[in-house]
């Protein structure tokens, strides 16, 4: 497997996002810690050595099923985690919080969940409207001081964000959405972390499943899927977006590539400072992601996809808009 840099971290190229192992996607009846153990032990054989998890997954399911899995196979492994989506002096799951007071105890229950004396990469989850990010930025740096944190990193801020806390302490990473059907940070985030030397970690880089190709309708989702509720997924919109999808399979089938492998490829010839985190609970997906590592595509497919239409629907539903830093 092939690395990426993410300022002075380098991590494999494709990395194993740990979210959908504490639910998001799926009800938590018909979760199994036990496939998503093995699927972390298969990606760390295949050559993953980047996982990325988050104090609100569960919430604290998904690090504590990190931790189980690396136990004996730390040094094997970088592991980035994000605070900032609970707020541990009242608010609980789901309020943002990112005083220097909560950053510090977050840090402290991460560490423990995740079994280790430091966390390779700490992101704030999303901008906190309440707190000036050198003030964040600052509590980090104190951890990074400390040794409990190696890197920083920062998720959906926008480009005033980024510069003013890279001021305090410099980022290694931006991690925000992107993928074939999600562009937007071409424009202005990407040219501004390459002025930085920031890294970059697409999340959802198979468009939250869609483009796997498996989704063909929506009323297979749970009740409690995430996705019931996302713009893209939903009426006129969810049926356009699918045009998207079948033009990634009719690539990947002249390659002999499954459209996850082709939406991957594609991103991996965006930049080594580029490191998508596919996220899967199971050992065969893992499988079938990480190979994408060795997938090439021609300059004709590469502008093929290139040229497909931008994606029907928000990225995400209004009240999850809100919370992005724009
Ligand atoms: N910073 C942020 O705000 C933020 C937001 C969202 C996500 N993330 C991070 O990004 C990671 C990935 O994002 P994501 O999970 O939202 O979306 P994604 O990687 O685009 O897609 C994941 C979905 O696709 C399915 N899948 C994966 N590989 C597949 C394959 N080969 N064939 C068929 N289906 C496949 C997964 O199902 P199974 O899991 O059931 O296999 C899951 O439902 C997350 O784990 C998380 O670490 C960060």
């Amino acid at each position: 497997m092939k690395n990426a840099r993410l300022g002075d971290l380098e991590v494999s190229r494709i990395g194993l996002g740990a979210m959908t192992m504490a639910g998001t996607y799926t009800s938590e009846g018909v979760l199994d810690n036990a496939e998503s153990i093995r699927t972390i032990h298969r990606a760390l054989d295949l050559g993953v050595t980047h996982i990325d998890t988050a104090e609100i997954y569960g919430p604290f399911l998904s690090e504590e099923i990190v931790g189980q899995a690396v136990k004996g196979r730390r040094d094997q492994v970088r592991i980035a985690t994000k605070f900032g989506l609970v707020s541990h002096s009242g608010g609980g799951p789901g309020v943002i919080d990112s005083s220097p007071a909560n950053v510090r105890t977050a840090v402290e229950g991460s560490l423990r969940r995740l079994g280790t004396d430091h966390i390779d990469l700490y992101y704030q989850h999303r901008v906190d409207p309440n707190v000036p990010i050198e003030e964040t930025a600052g509590a980090v740096a104190d951890l990074i001081r400390e040794g409990k944190v190696l890197h920083f990193g920062l998720s959906e801020a926008s480009p005033e964000t980024i510069r003013r806390a890279h001021t305090v302490q410099p980022l290694s990473a931006l991690q925000t959405e992107y993928s074939l059907w999600t562009r937007d940070v071409e424009a202005e985030i990407l040219p501004l972390l390459r002025e930085l030397g920031i890294g970059f970690v697409p999340y959802s880089p198979l468009g939250h499943g869609l483009l796997t190709g498996q989704i063909r309708s929506v009323d297979d989702f749970a009740d409690d899927d995430w996705r019931k509720t996302n713009p893209r997924f939903t009426g006129e919109n969810f049926t356009r977006n699918l045009a998207i999808v079948d033009t990634v399979k009719e690539i990947g089938a002249e390659i002999g590539a499954s459209p996850a492998q082709t939406a991957l490829a594609w991103i991996l010839t965006r930049g080594d400072d580029i490191a998508p985190i596919p996220g899967t609970r199971r050992v065969s997906r893992v499988e079938e992601n990480t190979a994408a590592d060795g997938i090439g595509l021609t300059a004709d497919q590469l502008e093929r996809l290139g040229d497909l239409e931008p994606a029907a629907g928000e990225r995400h539903d209004e009240a999850n808009m809100a919370s992005i830093d724009r």
